[in-house]
């Protein structure tokens, strides 16, 4: 299971955030009704009883896993082990509710968007890298059913407007924007902070890209109407792996993703808490959950994968910290089956 490692505090690459604190130091009842003042409007996406019946399963499941139980990470344990996961502010909604109130105060008065989480530079990264892979799998396809869109120079282009396109926990909804300016225009935006929802389709209008669709709901407990052929999730995993019941919420996060991806889809994470071969892992764990569910109570004959692995960015900047060269961000595609 991944632990928790934000980068060194003098990182450009990362936004201002509490430095190792934890939610019982942090979230007290001020910071609440700072979050609830300054956001009037609460957001209704609570516990649901399917949410319930949801975590509890997915609780179950990790006790008789190799997974830390989310007991495990009350503060009072001594010492944590290495790669356990720090809970902290970012993992509750409270925390973004009054972070996106803040940003959008500051949009109202001097039209400022807000954060671009693991900066501006991974964010061209992933957006040029995401292009590139969904462009190559669509002219694969064309390719294969005869159909080909050529382009002035006889190339097979792959075409980006026919990838419907859902970003989960979107945020301020850049990562959107910047889609649709390469060429992708069936774009939709998820986040649990209303406020969130209201910045992002504010800069939307803004910046000229006013189709893009923004709904407030949760990611782990989303009523979504359609599949989406390209999901996806920049530091939204990691933020849902703070909460303090971080490793529970993790479980449940797969379940519901797998049920937004459509059959043949990707999805594309980019994470600072977990490293490529962590999410693999992690995917690996989940496959292997669900496809014995599916061989239960379905009477399949196997366990079938749900997502499989397609591909990665290697190409982000790369840093020496603590005598180890690597980088701080992994970006990691999956395809739904
Ligand atoms: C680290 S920020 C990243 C925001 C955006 N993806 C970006 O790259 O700028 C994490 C985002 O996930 C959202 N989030 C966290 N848990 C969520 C959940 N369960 N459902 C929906 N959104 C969630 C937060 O509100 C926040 O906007």
């Amino acid at each position: 299971m991944a632990g928790i490692r934000w980068p060194p505090e003098d990182s450009d690459l990362f936004p201002a955030r509490p430095a190792g604190a934890t939610v019982t130091e942090l979230i007290s009842d001020d910071d609440r009704s700072v979050a609830a003042d300054s956001w009037s409007i609460k957001s209704d996406y609570g516990s649901t009883l399917d949410d319930e019946q949801r975590h509890v399963d997915a609780a179950e499941v990790l006790s008789a896993s190799n997974f830390p139980a989310a007991s495990d990470y009350s503060s009072d344990k001594e010492e944590p082990d290495a790669n356990e996961v720090e809970p902290s502010m970012l993992g509750l909604q409270s925390y973004w509710d009054a972070t996106y109130a803040e940003d959008l105060v500051n949009f109202h008065e001097h039209g400022h968007a807000g954060e671009i989480w693991f900066g501006a530079e991974v964010m061209d990264v992933v957006v040029s890298w995401t292009k590139n892979l969904c462009a190559n799998m669509s002219s694969a396809k064309d390719a294969a059913e005869g159909s080909s869109s050529n382009s002035e120079s006889g190339e097979t282009v792959g075409d980006l407007s026919t990838w419907s396109v859902l970003d989960v926990g979107t945020g301020n909804g850049l990562l959107l924007q910047e889609l649709a300016k390469q060429g992708f225009s069936d774009l939709t935006g998820i986040d649990y902070s209303e406020a969130g929802i209201e910045l992002a389709h504010n800069l939307a209008v803004r910046d000229g890209f006013s189709g893009i669709n923004f709904v407030a709901a949760d990611v782990l407990d989303a009523k979504l109407d359609r599949k989406y052929q390209l999901v996806m999730d920049k530091g939204t995993l990691d933020a849902i792996g703070l909460h303090p019941d971080g490793p529970v919420k993790r479980m449940m996060y797969w379940e519901s993703v797998a049920n937004m991806v459509a059959s043949g889809g990707l999805l594309v994470i980019t994470s600072c808490n977990s490293t490529k071969d962590e999410l693999l892992q992690e995917v690996d764990n989940f496959n292997k959950r669900f496809g014995i569910q599916d061989q239960v109570q379905e009477g399949g004959t196997g366990p079938a994968d749900v997502f499989r692995y397609v591909d990665h960015v290697r190409t982000f900047p790369t840093i020496i910290f603590g005598g180890v060269e690597g980088s701080r961000v992994s970006t990691v595609a999956f395809v739904r089956n």
